[in-house]
C-alpha cells in the first residue's frame, strides 16, 4: 500500500527532511508550508513526482481545514500526518507578549489538535493511521521545562494532546500517535551550533511514521528510544 503523508512545516529544516524521506521510503508527499512559493522551491529539492505544495498556517483554521480538503482532493485519504511546524518565541516571563504566547500555543497545540480532529477519526475507521508529533525536551517535566515560556509550556500541551489522543485509539486497532524529540538541531531554530544535521533530527520521525502494527502508542521518543515525558 503507498502511503499518504502530510508534513506541516515542510519547507525547511526538519520538516523537509521528513518529507525528503517519506518522498524516499515510496509515499505521496503533501508538504503542507506557509508560503507556497517558499514551498514550490523545497518542493524542487525532492525527486519524484508524487509530491505537492499546499498552504496551511496553524494560526489560521481555515486554511488548516482547506488544506485537508485540497490534499484529500489530490491524494484521497491522509495515512500519516506529522505535526512538525514549530516557533521559538525566546522572551522571558517578563517580556513575553501575549500575542506570542498565544501564537505558540495555535501552532504547538490548537492546530495540531484541529488536524487531529480532520484526520483522526479517518484513520480509525480504515484502522490504519500514523500520528507523529514533533515535540521538545523542552516540553519534558521529567528535563525540567527548561526552555523559554512559550516555547516549554506549549511544547508540553503538544505532548498533553499526545498522550491524551493516544488513549482513545483502541487496542488492537492499526492507529499509532507518539510524541519525539529531534534533539539540538542545525535549523533556522536550532541554529548554526547545533550538532545534528536536520536529517539526523528526521529520523526518529520518519521511524514513528512507518511503525509497524506492533509498534507503541502514546509514547515519547528521542533516538527512536522512549524518554519521560
Ligand atoms: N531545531 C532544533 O534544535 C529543535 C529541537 C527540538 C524540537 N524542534 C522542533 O522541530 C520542529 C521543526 O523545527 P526546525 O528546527 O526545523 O525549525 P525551522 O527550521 O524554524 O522550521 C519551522 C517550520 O515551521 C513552520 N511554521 C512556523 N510557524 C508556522 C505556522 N504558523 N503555520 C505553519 N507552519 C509554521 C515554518 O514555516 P516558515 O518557513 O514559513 O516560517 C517552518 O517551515 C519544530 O516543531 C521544533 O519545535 C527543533
Amino acid at each position: 500500500m503507498t502511503s499518504t503523508v502530510l508534513v506541516t512545516g515542510a519547507n525547511r529544516g526538519i520538516g523537509l527532511e521528513i518529507a525528503k524521506g517519506f518522498a524516499a521510503r515510496g509515499c505521496k508527499v503533501l508538504m503542507g508550508v506557509r508560503d507556497e512559493s517558499e514551498g514550490e522551491s523545497a518542493r524542487n529539492e525532492i525527486p519524484g513526482n508524487d509530491v505537492q505544495v499546499l498552504e496551511i498556517d496553524l494560526t489560521n483554521p481555515g486554511t488548516i481545514k482547506e488544506c485537508i480538503v485540497r490534499a484529500e482532493a489530490v491524494y484521497g485519504d491522509i495515512d500519516i500526518l506529522v505535526n512538525n511546524a514549530g516557533i521559538l518565541i525566546d522572551s522571558s516571563f517578563e517580556e513575553l507578549a501575549e500575542a506570542d504566547f498565544e501564537k505558540s500555543l495555535q501552532v504547538h497545540v490548537k492546530g495540531p489538535f484541529l488536524l487531529c480532529q480532520l484526520l483522526l477519526p479517518g484513520m480509525l475507521e480504515r484502522n490504519y493511521g500514523r500520528i507523529v508529533n514533533i515535540s521538545s525536551g523542552w516540553g519534558a517535566f521529567t528535563e525540567g521545562m527548561e526552555g523559554p515560556l512559550a516555547y516549554a509550556v506549549s511544547k508540553a500541551g503538544l505532548n498533553a494532546l499526545t498522550k491524551n489522543l493516544s488513549n482513545i485509539v483502541p487496542e488492537n486497532r492499526n492507529v499509532k500517535i507518539n510524541a519525539m524529540c529531534p534533539g539540538w538541531v542545525h535549523t533556522r531554530m536550532g541554529g548554526k551550533d547545533a550538532p545534528r544535521s536536520p536529517q539526523q533530527g528526521a529520523e526518529t520521525a520518519l521511524w514513528l511514521g512507518s511503525l509497524e502494527q506492533d509498534g507503541p502508542n502514546g509514547g515519547f521518543f528521542r533516538d527512536k528510544k522512549p524518554i519521560e515525558w
